[in-house]
């Protein structure tokens, strides 16, 4: 995240004596990415931010995996997914593999523990509810439609004031907009598909009071990954402000202005972010392709690099029509297998002006394995579906 902001007190130079009202110093911590070589931020904080009194074991939920093997595209039905505990303890594994993850969770109403992810940068998308992400950053509000993108190692608390459907894609790196959109100092470019008006970050300090106060963070160790509940000495909301480059922030899929053509587009008009060795896009209502020959579904195509994830999340998609996917599926098509439409959907767009779809899709550039929830809601007809329906 590139551009600045400030929240809160911050005194005006950087590394100097900052004093609260009683007289205390706040202690400074410097926040920064790839070896502070990159973006960061200066948080002040009441209490001392290393100050833990435990550590201990959390298990984490079932984080086994299965090869797409023999290799095939897959369906899964999400919604036959059942989950229980909170926004992050939740999480069920759906797919894979060393660079990215994606879980599934259906919350209630209950606030999540206190959680940071060390292992790299979160997006989860909103496919259903509303709340708010509490962080050490301050409060950002989500709704249905919303990438919640949270920095690596960020503390936060999930507190849903609706119960909600949150797709959590988990990186092992960070997740950004993608730098063809990017001016060469970080700005979003006129041709990007959204600007920094459609970001939201945090705008007022969320502070508590609390000591011997549990944190959940998943982080690497062994080559796996692990849980471990820390337990700090003072509660970790108690930044009284911060500012830099370095914070969490929602983007919704309303806000990004599809880019349309007269013959079909590539799919990579339709990213949104990327990270290391993945990227994640989105398909969304729009005109469609207005050539008089076009057609308006994708041709079949063969992302040899890629593993090409889509979760259906909304309107009807054409081009799927007759294989079992609706909303809550996912497709998994993996590298080395060609695919696209259903072969009677080709004709039946023919003179479509608009389609009415949502799907947001993760493609990575190693395989998916398929986790313990994925093997629990597979669709097992689903690879054969095209030979079916041949003209
Ligand atoms: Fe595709």
């Amino acid at each position: 995240m590139a551009y600045y902001r400030q929240v809160g007190e911050v005194p005006p130079k950087r590394h100097i004596q900052f004093r609260g009202p009683a007289g205390r110093l706040y202690h400074e911590e410097l926040m920064g990415e790839e070896g502070f070589s990159s973006d960061s931020a200066l948080l002040y904080h009441r209490g001392v931010p290393s100050a833990i009194v435990a550590s201990e074991v959390w298990e984490l939920p079932d984080q086994t995996t299965a090869p797409n093997h023999p290799l095939k595209p897959r369906h899964l039905r999400l919604h036959d997914v059942e989950t229980s505990g909170d926004a992050v303890t939740g999480r069920r594994l759906v797919l894979g593999n060393s660079d990215v993850r994606i879980g599934y969770v259906v919350t209630g109403t209950e606030p999540s523990a206190l959680y940071r992810n060390a292992t790299g940068d979160e997006c989860v998308y909103v496919e259903a509810g509303a709340g708010t992400v509490e962080t050490v950053f301050g409060t950002v509000a989500y709704r249905a439609g919303d990438y919640v993108v949270i920095p690596r190692a960020t503390t936060h608390r999930w507190v849903p004031s609706e119960a909600s459907r949150l797709y959590a894609i988990e990186s092992n790196s960070h997740i950004a907009p993608p730098k063809r959109y990017l001016s060469r100092y970080g700005q979003l470019l006129e041709h990007a598909p959204y600007s920094e008006r459609d970001l939201h970050g945090p705008e007022t300090p969320h502070l508590e009071e609390g000591a011997d106060v549990d944190v959940l963070v998943k982080h690497r160790a062994g080559g796996r990954i692990l849980g471990s509940r820390m337990t700090y000495a003072t509660h970790p909301f108690d930044v009284v402000g911060w500012d830099g480059c370095l914070y969490p922030y929602t983007f919704n899929i309303d806000d990004y202005m599809p880019i349309t053509g007269k013959i079909h587009q590539p799919p990579p008009v339709h990213q949104v972010f990327e990270g290391h060795r993945f990227v994640v896009c989105n398909f969304l209502p729009r005109k469609v392709d207005y050539h008089p020959l076009s057609v308006p579904v994708p041709y079949y195509h063969s992302n040899v690099d890629s593993d090409e994830v889509m979760f259906y999340v909304g309107g009807d998609y054409e081009a799927r029509k007759g294989s079992g996917i609706g909303l809550g599926s996912i497709s998994l098509h993996p590298g080395g297998y060609a695919h696209g439409p259903q072969p009677s959907a080709i004709e039946a767009s023919l003179g479509a002006e608009f389609f009415e779809e949502s799907a947001v899709m993760v493609d990575t550039f190693a395989p998916l394995d398929l986790g313990e929830a994925a093997l629990a809601c597979e669709d097992p007809a689903y690879a054969w579906t095209w030979s079916r329906d041949l003209p």
